[in-house]
C-alpha cells in the first residue's frame, strides 16, 4: 500500500495495532506485538502514546517482543534498542514491564546461545507473535538478518554487515563505535507472525524496496522472504515505492 506520506501510513499502522490490542482485550487475551527500531517506526509508536493518553488505549494485555539488540550493549547505553523503547513507547504507557522482551546485548558468549533459544521458546509460549512490525535495512534485512540469514533461522547471534554497520555509524559518532555482532530474531521467528506490516519510507528505500517486492525470494536479499507470507503487508510512502 502506498500512501501520500509517512506520517497518514503511520496513523493507519497505529490505527490497526490499536484495534488488535482492543479486540484482545474483549475477549480476555494477550496481544502479543514483535516490535522494530530504527527511524521507520518512530511515528507509529508516537501515535500509540497518543491514543494511550487521548483515548485511554491501554497496553495492561500487550506483551512484546523486540526483534533486536545491538552486542555488546548496555541497556542505559542511549544507542541501545532498550533505550529507544523505552524512550519512544514504553516510559509513556501502561505496559507491565514484566511484559517488556527485548534481547539482552550483556549477555555473556558463554549463556547467549541457551539466551537465543529461551527467547524464541519464550515467544511460542505465548501463543507466538500476534502482529509483527518491521522496518527495512538497505541489506535487505529484517530485525538484523543480513545476507546470508536463511528462512527458517531463529533467534541468534549475527554478525553485522558493513553497509548496516556503515548506516549506524552517525549514531555512534563513527563506524569504529558500532558493534560488530547483534541478537536477531530469526527469519523463521518473524514469518510465524500471524501478521505482518513492514514500513518503508523516502527514495533510499526505493531500490531495496523493488529487489524485496518483486525479487525472487533469496537468502541475499532476507525481507525477500516475506513474499511467502499469507498475511503481510508493505506500507510505503510515495518516494519508498516509486521504483515499483
Ligand atoms: C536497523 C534495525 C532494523 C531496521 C533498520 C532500518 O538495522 N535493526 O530493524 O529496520 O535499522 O532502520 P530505519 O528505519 O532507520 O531506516
Amino acid at each position: 500500500v502506498i500512501f501520500e506520506n509517512s506520517n497518514d501510513a503511520s496513523i493507519e499502522v497505529a490505527e490497526e495495532i490499536a484495534k488488535l490490542i482492543r479486540r484482545k482485550q474483549l475477549s480476555d487475551e494477550m496481544c502479543v506485538l514483535g516490535l522494530a527500531t530504527g527511524s521507520s517506526p518512530i511515528r507509529v509508536y508516537e501515535e500509540l502514546v497518543r491514543m494511550h493518553q487521548e483515548e485511554g488505549l491501554s497496553f495492561e494485555n500487550v506483551v512484546t517482543f523486540n526483534l533486536d539488540e545491538y552486542l555488546p550493549m548496555d541497556k542505559e547505553n542511549t544507542q541501545s534498542y532498550h533505550y529507544f523503547m523505552h524512550e519512544h513507547l514504553f516510559n509513556h504507557v501502561d505496559i507491565l514491564p514484566e511484559n517488556v522482551h527485548i534481547p539482552d546485548g550483556k549477555v555473556s558468549n558463554e549463556k547467549v546461545v541457551d539466551y537465543c533459544l529461551s527467547y524464541e521458546k519464550k515467544i511460542k509460549d505465548f501463543g507466538g507473535l500476534d502482529f509483527q512490525l518491521l522496518g527495512i535495512g538497505r541489506t535487505g534485512h529484517i530485525g538484523f538478518n543480513e545476507p546470508g540469514s536463511h528462512y527458517n533461522s531463529g533467534t541468534r547471534v549475527i554478525t553485522l554487515d558493513h553497509i548496516t554497520r556503515v548506516d549506524a555509524a552517525p549514531a555512534f559518532l563513527g563506524i569504529d563505535n558500532v558493534p560488530r555482532k547483534a541478537i536477531t530474531m530469526g527469519i523463521a521467528t518473524v514469518l510465524g507472525a500471524k501478521r505482518i506490516v513492514l514500513l518503508g519510507w523516502g527514495q533510499n528505500k526505493a531500490e531495496i524496496i523493488k529487489n524485496t517486492v518483486e525479487g525472487e525470494i533469496s537468502s541475499q536479499v532476507p525481507a525477500t522472504y516475506l513474499q511467502s507470507h499469507k498475511n503481510c503487508t508493505f506500507v510505503l510512502d510515495i518516494g519508498a515505492g516509486s521504483e515499483l
